[in-house]
């Protein structure tokens, strides 16, 4: 399949890299190609430049975020949870119109005045606050923003290595979660789950789930600080 990945973060250098591994043709968005390539340092998160993984995966193509949606069949976002909706809001309906578009991005605010001081793994060592949260949430956003979509919340409640390779935890036995207004593009999602060797995938039902999936993020990431790890979850039924 060709599959779009919007983003040249580190999660979506995982899908990027992942998905080829599995034979799927992937090109990647970014706002401007040459730009992206031209950077040298690495990112606030200490990701190293894309020019380097772009070396060490020759073939994959980078294109402009609406350039690329245009070209994939099926749509990841990776883009950062605060500029998604206006950079997304950007593409030409008609690139994304029918598709799915599987978002893990998390809505983060970062460098706010009423943030608490916290052991956070940004440069600035707090905790960001989520906007949306509780009443909304970025993916609702997202379908509003894209009616003609089919907006799928996943991937986001474990870091991007974990969700393309979950058999590094417990041979793959624990939990991955979905939601979304639109069966068909959830049956995609969760087809590109078991590819990347899920096996208990839990559908949330209607995309308002995203609101808990995204506020997971802080536990997520608690937890994370505290064991020092990457960690996976199961649901005991
Ligand atoms: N990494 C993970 O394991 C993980 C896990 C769960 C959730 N998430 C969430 O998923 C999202 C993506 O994460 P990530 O690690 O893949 O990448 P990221 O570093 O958070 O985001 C990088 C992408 O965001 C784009 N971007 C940044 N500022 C922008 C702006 N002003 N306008 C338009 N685009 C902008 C960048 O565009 P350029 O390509 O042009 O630089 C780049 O493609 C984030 O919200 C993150 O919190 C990540």
């Amino acid at each position: 399949m060709k599959i779009t990945v919007l983003g040249t973060g580190a999660g979506a250098r995982c899908h990027t890299a992942r998905l080829t591994e599995l034979g799927h043709q992937v090109v990647v968005g970014t706002r401007d190609p040459q730009a992206t390539l031209a950077r040298t340092e690495p990112d606030m998160m200490g990701t190293p430049p894309y020019q380097d993984f772009h070396a060490a995966h020759p073939g994959i193509e980078l294109r402009t975020f609406a350039e690329a949606a245009d070209d994939g069949d099926l749509v990841i976002n990776g883009i950062d949870g605060a500029n998604a909706v206006q950079a997304l809001s950007a593409i030409p309906r008609a690139a994304l119109a029918g598709k799915t578009l599987v978002d893990y991005a998390v809505p983060y605010v970062y460098q706010q005045p009423d943030q608490v001081e916290r052991p956070w793994p940004t440069p600035w060592g707090v905790m960001p606050r989520l906007e949306p949260v509780d009443t909304d949430s970025l993916a609702e956003q997202i379908q509003r923003a894209l009616p003609d979509t089919k907006v799928v919340k996943a991937f986001v409640t474990q870091e991007q290595e974990t969700v393309t390779h979950p058999k590094e935890f417990a041979d793959g036995d624990h939990t991955t979660l979905l939601a979304g207004d639109h069966t068909d593009a959830k049956n995609a999602a969760g087809e590109l789950l078991r590819a990347y060797g899920w096996r208990d995938i839990v559908d949330l039902g209607p995309l308002a789930a995203a609101r808990g999936m995204e506020m997971y993020a802080h536990l997520h990431t608690a937890i994370g600080l505290a064991l020092g790890t990457r960690f996976g979850v199961k649901i005991i039924r």
